[in-house]
């Protein structure tokens, strides 16, 4: 993953140089258009973590079925699902954007494909790369989050934090309020109440520079159903449950509404789910408003 990012924030800084910015005409499996940098990225990943021997799956954001690659036997012991690029579409204008990613270990037996849809909580790791003023990587493991920073001049991710702890107290919301009207009576209700309430608003639209700073300075990030998109729009197994893991380890917590992120059973690798996450008590705050 860290050489796969590490050639992927090479595009994305060159991209206007080498005219790889815009879209490619064709529709991925989300039905979103894809653009250069979304192709560019996901054939990186896959070619990257593809020769790994310990590799059994690879699920992306751009292809509708996963790459079954090795069995149990043939020693693929890890599932990974990915975003290869986050906010593709903010590319264009150089704001922030990330790579987001999630493992999980394949059991001896049964289904590979069924084991590869389980939940969040199983997760062996997760976490994201932002490519933004500096290019960050953020893991988990299970035993705390910890914060690596692309050092320019040795070409390699070095570790600036350990056990990242999100803060409280930060009366900050991050969510696309242009959508306000086709939120739910809740989600409005509380819209109603941080304006009463002193807070701030903070919103990028790449999931992974919105998180980031929610994990770093506290408050909170939705993104609710609306109208058009039910069950959100934010994709479960390689948007959601990452996040979900990285911001639980860091003391926060990641819910879908009514529950954890991290509990849901997924149905299928590209399902949505509404999302609210960060601080506790900023989460907690708005879980106020919906029960
Ligand atoms: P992607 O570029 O991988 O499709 O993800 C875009 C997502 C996410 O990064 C962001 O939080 C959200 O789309 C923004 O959506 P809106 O423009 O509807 O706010
Ligand atoms: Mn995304
Ligand atoms: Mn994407």
């Amino acid at each position: 993953i860290s050489l796969a990012t590490k050639a992927i924030g090479n595009k994305i800084r060159c991209a206007r140089i080498e005219d790889v910015v815009g879209e490619v005409g064709s529709e991925n499996v989300q039905g979103e258009m894809q653009h250069r940098l979304d192709v560019i990225s996901n054939e990186l990943i896959l070619r990257c973590l593809g020769d790994r021997d310990n590799v059994g799956i690879l699920a992306s954001e751009e292809n509708e079925t996963p790459f079954l690659l090795r069995s149990r036997e043939e020693g693929g012991r890890y599932a990974v699902l990915f975003d290869p690029l986050d906010g593709s579409s903010n590319v264009d204008s150089s704001v922030g954007v990330g790579t987001i990613f999630s493992v999980l270990r394949l059991p001896d037996g049964g289904s590979r494909e069924v084991a590869m849809l389980s939940p969040g909580k199983d997760q062996v790791a997760a976490g994201y790369v932002l490519y933004g003023s500096s290019t960050v990587l953020v893991l988990t493991t299970g035993n705390g989050v910890d914060m690596f920073v692309l050092d320019q001049s040795i070409g390699s991710f070095v570790l600036v934090t350990k056990g990242i702890q999100i803060p409280s107290g930060n009366k900050t919301y991050s969510i696309n309020e242009a959508y306000t009207e086709k939120f739910s009576k809740e989600i409005q209700q509380y819209l109603e109440w941080v304006h009463e309430n002193d807070y701030s608003s903070r919103y990028i639209g790449s999931m992974v520079a919105d998180v980031h700073r929610v994990l770093l300075k506290g408050g909170v990030f939705l993104y609710p159903p609306t109208k058009e998109k039910p069950e959100g729009k934010l994709r479960l197994m390689y948007e959601a449950n990452p996040m979900a893991m990285v911001i639980e380890q860091a003391g926060g917590m990641a819910v879908d509404g009514s529950k954890r992120i991290l509990e849901i059973e997924p149905s299928g690798l590209h399902e949505r789910t509404s999302v609210i996450l960060g601080s506790s008590d900023q989460v907690g705050a708005v879980l106020q408003h919906c029960s």
